[in-house]
């Protein structure tokens, strides 16, 4: 069993962390403000998404919605534009559901309660720890991907982190270390840590203010840490999706309107996925968009598939070029002619820009009118 340290180990290893952080913590945007708010959107951008990437997106979204209230006024469609190519759109979906609840039911206070704050839509346990000890100096605990790993490696935790065990293992440990002073710079120092010292391959270990601490590192493979669950191997799916080009370059999308995967985004027409690894005939293609939206097109063109892989699957798109002949989208579709590569506003995932590249890679696609 994990030996868990005592108050006065502790004590040291949160200020060994903080004296590092004083000296090499990165110097960030959402570390220069008290601002719920401009904490909030930097915490659930950096969910599941490296600082890297996250601080253009993070310049780009305060410019455009500065505050919660204007967040709150905006439209959802115009947030899914702003998050384009960051990933994972629940997030932003729920970002904008909260910044409206917080505003019309809560004054625009964010809630400054473990409880309270776990209830916001996107906000976990560790995100709302994160929130509290960053925005508001509460001595609350985090545990994002990065702490789990950094923990388990100092304890040699026998277990996966996300077994019942595991994660109460982790909890306990997370609370024990995190102090009673600076618990939100304590927060940002172990997640620092889990980013460029602890990190997933070659930990940097000789750079480690918890080296002398750590039961992986004396084990001497620290990357054996966490323990892995045997993973079920993501199945493969498959769909086509059909580019229905008009002469002027413009091609018809339509909304994706449930909440599911890549839901309020925009994509081609075609089918669901599904487990067939087999590309349609040209004329199933032709048929799918004359009896599903009225479009008659000239046959269809088959351009090279393109592979992307999701949280639970990996998806194969076949995608077809289609010269549109006549008919327009019926109303309830909500389907658009949109110019994909000017227009900005319209939000497309990567993985259908990706598809649309195919467009421009096919010599079969028609020159552009002038
Ligand atoms: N990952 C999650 N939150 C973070 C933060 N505040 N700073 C750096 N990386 C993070």
């Amino acid at each position: 069993m994990e030996n868990p340290f005592g108050e006065a180990t502790c004590r040291q290893l949160a200020g060994l962390l903080l004296t590092r952080y004083d000296r090499e913590g990165r110097d960030l945007p959402w570390r220069r403000t008290r601002d719920p708010y401009r904490i909030w959107l930097a915490e659930i951008m950096l969910q599941q998404t490296g600082v890297k990437t996250v601080l253009p997106y993070y310049a780009g979204f305060l410019e455009r919605f500065p505050t919660i209230q204007a967040l709150a006024e905006g439209e959802l469609e115009e947030v899914l534009s702003l998050w384009q190519g960051l990933g994972y759109y629940r997030r932003a979906r729920h970002l904008h559901a909260t910044a409206r609840h917080v505003v019309r039911e809560l004054g625009g206070r964010f809630p400054d309660t473990c409880e309270a704050m776990g209830r916001l839509p996107g906000i976990g346990p560790s995100t709302a720890g994160a929130i509290l000890a960053i925005a508001f100096g509460q001595h609350q605990a985090i545990l994002d991907g990065n702490v789990k790993r950094v923990l388990a490696r100092v304890l040699a935790l026998a277990m996966p982190p996300d077994t019942t065990v595991g994660k109460r293992t982790l909890w306990e440990q997370a609370r024990r270390l995190t102090p009673r002073e600076r618990p939100g710079d304590y927060a940002q120092a172990i997640m620092d840590l889990g980013a460029t010292v602890c990190t997933l391959r070659q930990p940097l270990c000789p750079s480690c203010p918890w080296q002398g601490y750590c039961a992986a590192q004396r084990e001497g493979c620290p990357e054996a840490y966490p323990v892995r669950l045997a993973q079920a191997p993501k199945p493969r799916k498959y769909q086509f999706q059909a580019l229905v080009t008009r002469p002027d370059g413009r091609v018809l999308l339509l909304p994706k309107r449930d909440a599911t995967l890549l839901g309020g985004l925009w994509h081609p027409p075609g089918d669901e996925p599904g487990l067939s690894a087999v590309p349609p005939e040209a004329e199933a293609v032709r048929r799918h968009l004359a009896e599903g939206l009225g479009i008659q097109v000239a046959t269809p063109c088959p351009l090279d598939a393109v592979a992307h892989t999701f949280t639970h699957f990996h998806l194969t798109v076949f995608p077809f070029l289609c010269p549109w002949r006549a008919g327009e989208p019926p109303e309830a579709s909500g389907g658009r002619w949109i110019d994909w590569r000017q227009d900005r506003r319209t939000p497309l995932a990567t993985l259908h820009r990706k598809v649309l590249a195919r467009l421009s890679e096919s010599p079969a696609t028609p020159a552009l009118e002038a």
